[in-house]
This record gives structure tokens, C-alpha cells and sequence, in this order.
């Protein structure tokens, strides 16, 4: 079998639906808009994959969602991330947002930015302070989009606004937009998304979210939605153990055993190349850093022993955000319990620091 009649011949791994999660939003979404929504969990924990799934086959009509990814987008500065807040709309000359506004919905598509016709969008960069034009323009398109529909604005992937170190100032300034669209003005959904718990910490801290936000917590599967899910897969009690043994609840982990079993490869042999894997990262991570290598075994070594702990304030905040942002812990900034990223960064961590 080729590698082409091999990848037609598997099937596709459809999304398993997350009623808890998914119950969550719409009981958010359900009421009027009052706070911001940090959405927060592990690294590939099906942030993403939710989300879109809630915005393309679970939405119902009455609500107009604006959903933005940052990951991959080139954004250095300022300019770069306003810029991708918006769509550009190259059709035509338009001055009166309320008609503009009228025909998005007409044919509303799922978007990737607020869109703005581009000559409105050039007047606005031409200005000295453009982000209070961008501010208001945005107000004002939702404003009219209200009229028939709730507008949910969605950023995805913040943290990579937190990689570039952007000043205070950018994400004080957005947050308390989002502060004017939700708890002032009650104009809009908004759903803030990130595995970088401890950037969104900051955020809270520096923006001063105080009473302005609520977090939801989406995590790995728990052990009953990994069976379930790996039992629709035809997946036998013992392969469900062995695959909990390995990846625990993580989405993106279990599709790849699916995967394996639906191409006749071998379950354990996958988990085993899965877990090399991580190991490896975690060596390399730790040779590249070798000057802080006796304080990060210190610190992984506590789950020798334990899955999670709590944050204590003798802790390394430093040496913590620094694990945080190599995907090797994860922080859970409302409950301030730390745990591997996934099991998978449990094993590796074990089983490396035995051998230090
Ligand atoms: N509910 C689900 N059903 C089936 N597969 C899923 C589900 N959730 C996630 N996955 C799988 O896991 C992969 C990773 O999920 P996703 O990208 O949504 O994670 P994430 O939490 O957004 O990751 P990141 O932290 O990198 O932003 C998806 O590409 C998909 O294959
Ligand atoms: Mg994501």
C-alpha cells in the first residue's frame, strides 16, 4: 500500500465532543456579555479544536463570532498586532459602517479578524494614535452588528504576544477595550485563549482584571472521555490502560495511537517512540541550560513522587515561568497547582532524573 492509498483508506478522526467544556461556554454565552473569558489549559489539551467547533457546528444563529489566531502571524510590534485584529476588505469604497455591518451579515463567514473596508482601515493607520481609531471603529462595527446579532470576539494563541515582551502598555490598553466591550458597554463576548497560564497571570496582574474576568479550564480528557473516546476507535480495555499509562487525557497524543492502530501499527511501539521523544526534549532542554540545570532538577524532582503540587511562594518564580514556556509544566493560575504539561513530561521527567 502506498503512502497516499494508506492516508485515503484511514479514517477520519472526527472531534469527541466535549459536553462539559462545551456546556460551560454556552452558559456564558447564554447570558449578557459582563466579563472577559480566559480560556486556559495545557499545551495541546483541544483549546483550539474546541473552540472552533463551537463557533462552526454549535453557534447558533443569533450570535456573529470574530475569531483570531495569532500563531503564525508575523506580528513584531504595536502595528503588527492591530493589524491582525482586522480583515481587510478590498471591496470597494465604503464610508457608513451601519451599511457595511449590514452586509457581513448577510453572509457571514467564519473570519479571521474584525473586517474593516480598506479605506477606512488606511485612514485609520495613517493617524498619529491609532489604536484609539482602531478601538473605536471596532466599537462601532459591533455596535451595528448588535442589532441583529451578538457579536464573540475570539483571540486564540495570545501568547504569542507575550514571547515578544510587548510593552505594559499594548496589552493594558486592549484589555481595558475589552473591559469597555464586555462589563461597560455589554457589546460583546470576549474569549481570550493561551496555554501560557502564567502570561495570562501577568495580564491579569498588569491590566488590573480584577472582578473584570472569569477563567475556564480546559484540560486534558479525563479518564472516562479517554476511553470513551479511544472505545469509539475500537480501542480494547487493555489498549485503553496502556494509552492512559502513556498519554493520559492528552487529545493530541491519543490521535496519534489511534492513528497507529487504524494503519495496523503497533500501540505500544508508538507510545514508546512518543515517550523517547519527550525524553530527548527534556535532555536537550536541560544541556542548553546547563547553568541552571541543578535548580530545574530540584524543582522537577518534586514530581518523583507527586503528579501535581501547589505553588508555595519559596518557589523560583523565575526558574517556574521559565519551565512554563519550554511546555515542560504546566501552571494553573486559579487553583496554583503546578503538573507536567502531560503525562507523557511525567514519564520523561521521571525517568530522566533518575539517571542525573
Ligand atoms: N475533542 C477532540 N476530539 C478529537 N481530537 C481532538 C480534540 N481536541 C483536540 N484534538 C486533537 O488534538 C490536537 C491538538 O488540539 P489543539 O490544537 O486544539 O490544542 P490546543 O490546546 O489549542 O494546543 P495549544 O496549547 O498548542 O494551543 C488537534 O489537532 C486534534 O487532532
Ligand atoms: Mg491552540
Amino acid at each position: 500500500m502506498t503512502e497516499r492509498t494508506r492516508r485515503k483508506s484511514m479514517k477520519r478522526i472526527g472531534f469527541h465532543d466535549r459536553e462539559k467544556e462545551l456546556k460551560e461556554f454556552t452558559n456564558i454565552l447564554d447570558s449578557e456579555p459582563s466579563l472577559i473569558t480566559f480560556v486556559y489549559g495545557p499545551i495541546n489539551s483541544g483549546k483550539t479544536a474546541l473552540v472552533n467547533h463551537l463557533i462552526s457546528r454549535q453557534l447558533p444563529e443569533e450570535y456573529a463570532p470574530f475569531y483570531i489566531n495569532l500563531r503564525g502571524r508575523f506580528i513584531t510590534g504595536y502595528e503588527d498586532f492591530l493589524n491582525v485584529l482586522f480583515e481587510i476588505d478590498e471591496g470597494g469604497v465604503i464610508d457608513n459602517i451601519s451599511e457595511y455591518a449590514a452586509s457581513i451579515l448577510k453572509d457571514l463567514k467564519i473570519v479571521s479578524g474584525i473586517p474593516i473596508p480598506l479605506n477606512l482601515f488606511e485612514q485609520i493607520f495613517e493617524k498619529k494614535d491609532k489604536s484609539k481609531d482602531m478601538f473605536r471603529y471596532i466599537e462601532r462595527f459591533f455596535m451595528e452588528i448588535s442589532e441583529k446579532r451578538v457579536p464573540v470576539l475570539i483571540i486564540d494563541e495570545l501568547q504569542v504576544i507575550g514571547d515578544m515582551k510587548i510593552d505594559g502598555l499594548l496589552i493594558y490598553k486592549l484589555f481595558n477595550f475589552f473591559v469597555r466591550l464586555t462589563k461597560e458597554l455589554h457589546l460583546a463576548h470576549i474569549f481570550v485563549i493561551t496555554s501560557d497560564s502564567l502570561f495570562l497571570e501577568q495580564v491579569y496582574s498588569e491590566a488590573m482584571l480584577e472582578g473584570r474576568c472569569r477563567y475556564l479550564l480546559v484540560d486534558d480528557f479525563d479518564y472516562e472521555t479517554t476511553a470513551t473516546f479511544l472505545g469509539g476507535h475500537g480501542f480494547t480495555g487493555a489498549e485503553n490502560a496502556l494509552a492512559w499509562e502513556y498519554c493520559g487525557g492528552k487529545p493530541v497524543c491519543l490521535v496519534e495511537l489511534v492513528n497507529a492502530k487504524q494503519s495496523s501499527g503497533s500501540i505500544v511501539e508508538m507510545s514508546e517512540r512518543m515517550l523517547n521523544e519527550e525524553v530527548s526534549r527534556l535532555i536537550f532542554m536541560m544541556a542548553r541550560n546547563r547553568e541552571r540545570k541543578n535548580d530545574i532538577v530540584e524543582t522537577l524532582s518534586i514530581f518523583d513522587s507527586v503528579e501535581e503540587t501547589k505553588y508555595s511562594d519559596s518557589m523560583d518564580l523565575d526558574l517556574l515561568s521559565f519551565l512554563v514556556k519550554q511546555n515542560i509544566l504546566f501552571l494553573d493560575p486559579v487553583e496554583r497547582t503546578i503538573k507536567p504539561q502531560s503525562q507523557l513530561s511525567l514519564l520523561a521527567i521521571r525517568g530522566v532524573l533518575k539517571d542525573v
